[in-house]
């Protein structure tokens, strides 16, 4: 059966993090208690005042599709956002509202690449990147970061990693999985390389921009002499815990957002009427609406580090955004843990799973095969039992 499919299609492998959730899920159906903590999903509920904007939707008749790049007014309101938040000057002629912020990127990768283009993807990266790219049939070209310079890369790299073949540079700050975070220097300083190659676009994934600690996010476009260069993506899962209303959107140069709403219009139509509306009165807000969660978060990513401290192996540093730690735990590689030996990062995980019953997911999902991804979008109390528990497999 397997050599039916599309050569496109068995260029690409499942995704780690949702095999990972969907293996704890099924421990859980069968009686385990087991905690997950693999998930880049947040557990709280979406506030009241979108989900009111939501069930007025449905009483006032939003049933129908809608303009393939979205409502007019929800693309006017994330331009005011984009004005607002990141002081990016967009018109409504240059955004596009899709199925997630995941669909966004397709978007721009289905409307950029061809085959054997090359993709520039700081590791570690988001899981989907380089399939999405692969999937392509373009060419990942990845450069590797460490935990001592927070995970981040340097114009020298980057400038490095650049060929005739490069159409494309892809990453995310705030990171998943790193929780790093570019300063406002840093990205000025990557921007000077960019501007040397005008050709080269960039897709600036903004999904966690809320969710920032000790630094600030800052968006890549700022800067005038790229800003043409620059797509930015973000969306409504993270920093509204909407990850299920499948709201996305981008601000780009007129001619990519045009060719995403052709690929888009027949795709997928448009994204989901009730959702749009409940987007225009997310977006409308003012961001200390959600700084709750935020402060939670925060309040989780400090217990989480004081917790981790206690567990000898650990290598971790302080992620500035996002919900997730990265840590690394080569340390335990070579040797036997309650009789098992463990090789990598996929076995520790496997290892936590089956011993402490906690759901990580393995850094080798992320390129980067020494570390392991916690995320810290669960309760406390989770918290504190998932790391009291693989404390005591450990030590
Ligand atoms: C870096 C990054 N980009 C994009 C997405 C996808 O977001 P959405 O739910 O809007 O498709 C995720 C989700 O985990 C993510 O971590």
């Amino acid at each position: 059966m397997k050599n039916r499919l599309s050569h496109r299609l068995q260029n690409i492998s499942y995704s780690q993090t949702i095999a990972m959730s969907s293996k704890a899920r099924k421990l859980k159906n069968e009686g385990y208690d087991v905690i997950n903590l693999s998930l880049g999903e947040p557990d709280f509920t979406p506030p009241n005042f979108v989900l009111s904007a939501a069930k007025k939707a449905i009483d006032e008749g939003y049933h129908y599709y809608t303009p393939v790049s979205g409502y007019f007014e929800l693309k006017k309101v994330i331009c005011e956002k984009f004005y607002r938040d990141n002081l990016l000057q967009y018109t409504p002629s240059q955004i596009v509202v899709s199925t997630g912020a995941k669909q966004a990127i397709m978007n721009v990768l289905l409307s950029l690449l061809n085959k054997d283009d090359e993709v520039i993807i700081p590791a570690p990266y988001w899981v989907s990147y380089l399939q999405m790219v692969k999937f392509c049939e373009s060419d990942p070209v990845i450069i590797p970061t460490v935990m001592e310079k927070n995970f981040k890369i340097d114009p020298d790299q980057l400038e490095k990693a650049i060929t005739s073949k490069t159409k494309l540079f892809l990453f995310s700050s705030p990171c998943n999985p790193t929780g790093s975070v570019y300063s406002y220097k840093e990205l000025k300083d990557l921007s000077e390389v960019f501007k040397k190659y005008p050709q080269i676009m960039i897709l600036s994934d903004e999904i966690y921009e809320h969710i920032c600690y000790s630094e600030k996010h800052a968006s890549i476009a700022i800067f005038p002499d790229i800003y043409h260069q620059v797509i930015t993506v973000n969306g409504l899962s993270k920093a509204f815990s909407m990850t299920g209303w499948r709201i996305g959107y981008l601000g780009a140069p007129e001619w990519i957002a045009k060719s995403c709403d052709k690929i888009q219009g027949q795709m997928t139509s448009c994204a989901n009427s009730i959702a749009q509306r409940a987007a225009i009165t997310a977006l409308s807000a003012h961001p200390n609406k959600i700084e709750y969660m935020i402060k939670k978060f925060e309040k989780r990513k400090n217990l989480v580090l004081d917790m981790i401290k206690e567990i000898d192996g650990f290598q971790f540093y302080q992620p500035n955004g996002a919900f997730y730690i990265f840590p690394k735990v080569s340390s335990f590689f070579g040797k036997k843990l309650h009789g098992k030996m463990i090789q990598n990062s996929y076995e520790f995980s496997e290892f936590l799973l089956e011993k402490a019953q906690v759901a990580t997911v393995s850094g080798s999902a992320f390129g980067d095969n020494e570390c392991l991804r916690i995320s810290y979008a669960s309760s406390e109390d989770k918290i504190i039992e998932a790391f009291t528990r693989i404390k005591k497999v450990l030590n």
